[in-house]
């Protein structure tokens, strides 16, 4: 199967290995992002969900392996072309930052001006006010980030990563650090999305319950490989204990044969959760 050609494929990752000072972190991994859907990507703290994500929009370069973009090879681009690329895609990171100096209008138009010279701010308006009803902040236009919640600090971040009108959007755990309340508030943004601007969506998240919520299809990721790949139903069934673990968020067998026999004070990786924190 050749998946950059086919019609349905946005961005293609063909035998990517990403090794940082000779540690392999992502290892000959081959995938591709479907238009329209939404995929997961699910693995334990450090597996490389964020190195994975990063090559998609050649913020890093493969050691090894080539990315597609609609067909066309972009992680040999150099950094000049790369910026009419990255017009189309839209970030959510983790970090999420925005500019504190800034407005909440400032903040959503940065992307714009970064490739745009603006002159007709009446239609700048519109747009930060469009941008803003959608993440269900219109009003906010001139408040600071500093007198914002968190969660409303992702929902600007989020208008911000849709102010390009972006064909793909990236989230890096979007709901890290959210109440539950709150993080449901970003998964039915995700899925408003996806709904009324029928982007593709990448996200990456630790949190099952997200994943299930919002998720056409989920990619595990452990040791530099995808270990499985399916819709919820699929990996929930999946016959891998060691995807079992990582979704049950459980503690594993080797884990607590460790348990009983040591003692905390004396074994600091005992009680490390295989899930993020
Ligand atoms: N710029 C970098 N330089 C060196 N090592 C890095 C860099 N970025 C990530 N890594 C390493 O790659 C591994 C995967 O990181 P990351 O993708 O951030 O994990 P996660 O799955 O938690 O998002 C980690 O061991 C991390 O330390
Ligand atoms: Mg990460």
């Amino acid at each position: 199967m050749n998946a950059k050609n086919e019609n349905n494929v946005m961005l293609s990752i063909s035998g990517l290995t990403k090794k940082f000072d000779g540690k392999i972190v992502l290892n000959e991994v081959s995938m591709s992002i479907e238009k329209g859907r939404t995929t997961v990507i699910i693995g334990p703290s450090g597996c490389g969900k964020t190195v994975l994500i990063k090559h998609f929009n050649v913020l890093l370069r493969p050691t090894k392996g080539e990315v597609f973009f609609k067909g066309r090879r972009i992680d040999d681009l150099p950094e000049s072309e790369l910026g009419e690329v990255r017009t189309h895609f839209g970030f959510l990171f983790q970090s999420g930052a925005l500019f504190d100096s800034m407005s909440v209008y400032e903040n959503i138009i940065f992307p714009i001006r970064q490739h745009h010279h603006i002159k007709d701010w009446k239609a700048m308006d519109t747009l930060v006010k469009n941008k803003l009803s959608m993440v269900g902040l219109d009003g906010y236009q001139d408040y600071y980030p500093a007198s914002l919640s968190g969660g409303q600090k992702k929902r600007v971040a989020l208008a911000r990563a849709i102010a390009l009108n972006p064909e793909i959007i990236f989230y890096d755990e979007p709901t890290t650090g959210l109440d539950p309340i709150r993080s449901d508030v970003i998964n039915e943004l995700i899925l408003k999305l996806q709904r009324e601007l029928s982007v593709t969506s990448v996200v990456v998240t630790h949190d099952m319950k997200s994943a299930y919520k919002i998720a056409d299809r989920i990619v595990m990721l452990h040791n530099g490989k995808i270990i499985a790949d399916g819709n919820a139903d699929y990996i929930k069934n999946h016959s891998s204990p060691i995807v079992q673990q990582f979704i049950q968020g459980q503690v594993s067998e080797k884990d607590l044969e460790r348990l009983r026999s040591t003692t905390a004070s004396n074994d600091p990786n005992l009680l490390t959760n295989p899930v993020d924190q």
